[in-house]
């Protein structure tokens, strides 16, 4: 592992000049307002569990973070009903099948498998203690926020394009109310867990999310705690069975870090106890992860020598 200031430097500009012209992928169609993002552009930065930045490129432009946001809500379940309670009612398995997949939910008799797909998170959603869903809302945005180590915030334009547009995520969520599942009006969690989807984050938010999982809970720019350590496993663990869904297994194979995705062109990888690396470009493959972000996070993983294996 090399992880001096000039090498991790090194890694963040080399990975975004080999990758700053790659082609292929498609930003995602199917919520309007992705569609409409800049696809060239492109950022890729690191920052190290004490809070140093090392950043390339288009890390200021704010994105949607859509299914990242996934760890966080898992995260702050996990803080209040308990590791055991949370890993029996959401599970912990990867369902080796489309992020928003009804067929991953109808094998299990309607019951979700992986906080990090769309039936597992929304169950997550309605398992945050509040009496209304915006109860629910506040605790997910201050949670993003202190993770971020500044204020998260919605964006109404996401948040209503998704919203109008979000019926398959309505028949999940009936599906898991159907099998006892759901711990909440349904809609309300669909509507919540849409709405934890529709925040804004940087390339740069990403990282200092990831950087305080790779400090096991705290937040390296505020010195807070914003979880306890010993969830950070489950977590990771979390991360690398379902991360980057159908590609998760080729992401463990090929980088080694445990990883997490976003539709809005986010991704994350952490090395827990050291950094955690962020890439942002629209652009998705099918399996719904980042063409040239994946390329240019593999990239700095490897030219560090970075692997949990
Ligand atoms: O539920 C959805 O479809 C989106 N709001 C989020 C999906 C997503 O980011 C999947 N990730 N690659």
């Amino acid at each position: 592992m090399k992880l001096d200031q000039a090498s991790i430097e090194n890694a963040v500009k080399t990975a975004y000049a080999d990758h700053k012209d790659d082609t292929g992928g498609e930003n995602a169609s199917y919520i309007p307002y992705l569609a409409s993002v800049d696809p060239a552009l492109f950022g890729v930065c690191v920052m190290t569990a004490d809070g140093q930045l090392f950043e390339m490129g288009d890390t200021g432009f704010e994105f949607a973070l859509e299914s990242i946001s996934k760890v966080f809500s898992m995260a702050w379940a996990m803080e209040k009903v308990g590791l055991e309670t949370f890993q029996q009612k959401v599970g912990a398995d990867p369902t080796g099948e489309p992020f928003n997949s009804v067929i991953s939910v109808a094998l299990h008799g309607d019951a979700p498998v992986s906080p990090l797909v769309n039936a597992g998170a929304m169950s997550t959603v309605s398992l945050i203690p509040g009496d209304t869903a915006e109860d629910r809302w506040e605790a997910i945005l201050q949670v993003q926020s202190a993770f971020a180590g500044r204020k998260i915030r919605l964006s109404d334009e996401v948040n209503e394009s998704e919203q109008s547009t979000n019926f398959h995520n309505r028949a999940i969520a009936w599906l898991l109310y159907s099998g006892g599942t759901m711990y909440s009006d349904p809609m309300e969690a669909c509507d919540v867990y849409t709405r934890q989807c529709s925040t804004l984050v940087t390339a740069r938010d990403l990282a200092a999310m990831g950087a305080t999982i790779a400090n096991r809970g705290v937040n390296p720019l505020t010195g807070d705690r914003v979880v306890q350590a010993a969830h950070v496993p489950a977590m990771l663990a979390e991360m690398t069975m379902e991360g980057l869904y159908t590609a998760s297994g080729d992401w463990a194979y090929q980088v080694g870090l445990p990883g997490k995705s976003g539709v809005g062109g986010g991704i994350l990888a952490v090395m827990p106890g050291k950094l955690a690396i962020a890439g942002f470009a629209p652009p998705l493959d099918p399996a719904g992860n980042s063409v040239k972000a994946q390329h240019a996070v593999a990239q700095v993983a490897r030219s560090l020598g970075l692997s949990i294996y």
